[in-house]
């Protein structure tokens, strides 16, 4: 089975530098595009590879990279990896950053060049301290190797690569308040039109894509668009970045074709579920995915099939629910981080968030009511798709709907019996 993205990346050993990641193959993208390829030529290929954005909303990266405007000379552009992931749940893109360096260097370069960038920016959580001290000296070995900077390869092309660790906020991965806080201001989204491509950082023209979506460029340039949807099991091209985390065997993360089942993820990666323990339900892409239920473990992970089951692939980080733990818990404990983070913009989200983490709560203490229902249902739709200026809230939402159909009995029950029998 191949695995391009993971390939370097060896558990508790350093990341390879740049002598060892070349001896890998490292760097031939970058050669490849600059010197054999216009910045068309890159967007063509990979926008015939299929790829889909791997951020959570799986847009089509060579249809957003082909809506940047042709460049005009003189004007600043923007390439930005978001490495921001505070998704609860998710630590794919840590793999990545700490695990090889040089593959995330290589693929901003090719990116950048693909869209007329003149600055790259990786945009960290700043918690990941690790994936930074790799980050930063990684960039000073590609400088010093002449991968970054002036004229690179004597191509013409130039590029400076920033690094910034963020202050913390799950709102700065959306990307229009990372734009935001790039700039040095509070971190609130924008409204789009217009989108980031057209006026993003500073007025000017900015593509925000994710880290492992990005890791993929070099592999598409390298190998072709052919080669990369063969990776795939079903309609999505490429591999995916699986991870598992409640209580299974082994939690982890691994890289898989796309379109893997569930099934086999959970059960020959994960090793199935700890002893004493069922499968409940699980959040398939992250905190803000719907349930599918363990009647559904069949789904092949990709776009298509998970969202034709109910749910979304969203990060490819599934979040399990054992049949010894309170769902009411624990989409109550979910909506505390999601009130926690709401940016205040918007009433729904700000005022809505908190409301619905004080339901959860008092069904959780035996204070619920039938009312709180029909409340919690209620909220459902006012703080949903198109409601709310971002994302944040109908993302919220997800796992209360969700848990609301596949759990009532549940909800139900904690009314009626005063108490959570889970406790
Ligand atoms: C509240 C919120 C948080 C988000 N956090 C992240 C994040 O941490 N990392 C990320 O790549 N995308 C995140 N996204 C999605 C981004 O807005 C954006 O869609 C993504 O970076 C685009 O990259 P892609 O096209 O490569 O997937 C978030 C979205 C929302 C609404
Ligand atoms: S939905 Fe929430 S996080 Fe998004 S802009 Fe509105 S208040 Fe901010």
């Amino acid at each position: 089975m191949q695995r391009p993205l993971t390939a370097n990346i060896r558990p508790n050993a350093p990341p390879p530098d740049c002598a060892a990641y070349e001896r890998a193959g490292g760097y031939q993208a970058m050669r490849r595009a600059l010197l054999q390829m216009t910045p068309a030529d890159v967007v063509g290929e990979v926008t015939k590879s299929g790829l889909r954005g791997r951020g959570g909303a799986g847009f089509g990266t060579g249809q957003k990279w082909s809506f940047v405007p042709k460049r005009k000379p003189g004007r600043r552009s923007y390439l930005i990896a978001n490495a921001d992931e505070m998704e609860p749940g998710t630590f794919k893109d840590r793999l990545l950053l700490e695990g090889d360096p040089h593959q995330m260097i290589e693929a901003v370069i090719v990116s950048a060049y693909a869209v007329g960038a003149t600055d790259g920016y990786i945009f960290v959580r700043g918690e990941y301290k690790l994936a930074i001290a790799r980050l930063t000296q990684a960039i000073g070995e590609a400088h010093a190797a002449g991968y970054l900077g002036e004229d690179i390869l004597g191509s013409g092309y130039s590029l400076n690569l920033h690094i910034h660790a963020s202050a913390g906020r799950y709102i700065c991965g959306e990307e229009t308040a990372l734009l935001t806080a790039l700039e040095g201001r509070r971190a609130q989204p924008r409204n789009k039109p217009p989108f980031p491509q057209v006026s993003g950082l500073w007025g000017a023209p900015s593509v925000v894509n994710n880290v492992e979506t990005l890791c993929n460029i070099p592999h598409i340039i390298a190998n072709g668009a052919d080669w990369f949807k063969s990776l795939g099991r079903g309609a999505d091209g490429g591999t995916k970045l699986y991870g598992i985390s409640g209580r299974v065997k082994r939690p982890g993360t691994w890289e898989l074709p796309i379109g893997t089942p569930m099934r086999e993820i959970l059960e020959e990666h994960a090793g199935g579920m700890q002893d004493g323990y069922q499968l409940r339900a699980l959040l398939p892409g992250g905190a803000s995915t719907a349930f599918l239920g363990a009647d559904q473990l069949d789904t092949a992970m990709d776009y298509g099939s998970v969202e034709k089951a109910g749910s979304r692939l969203g990060t490819g980080s599934a979040i399990v629910l054992d049949d010894r733990s309170c769902p009411v818990g624990m989409i109550c404990n979910l909506e505390h981080f999601f009130a926690q983070e709401s940016c205040g913009w918007c009433t729904p989200c700000r005022d809505g968030l908190p409301w619905v983490e004080r339901m959860l709560r008092a069904l959780e203490d035996g204070d619920g009511e039938d009312e709180d229902l029909h409340q919690l249902q209620r909220h459902v739709g006012l703080l949903g798709p198109g409601r709310t200026f971002c994302a944040h809230a109908p993302g919220a939402m997800a796992p209360l709907e969700s848990g609301l159909r596949h759990f009532r009995d549940e909800f139900e029950r904690h009314v009626r019996e005063r108490h959570c029998s889970w406790r």
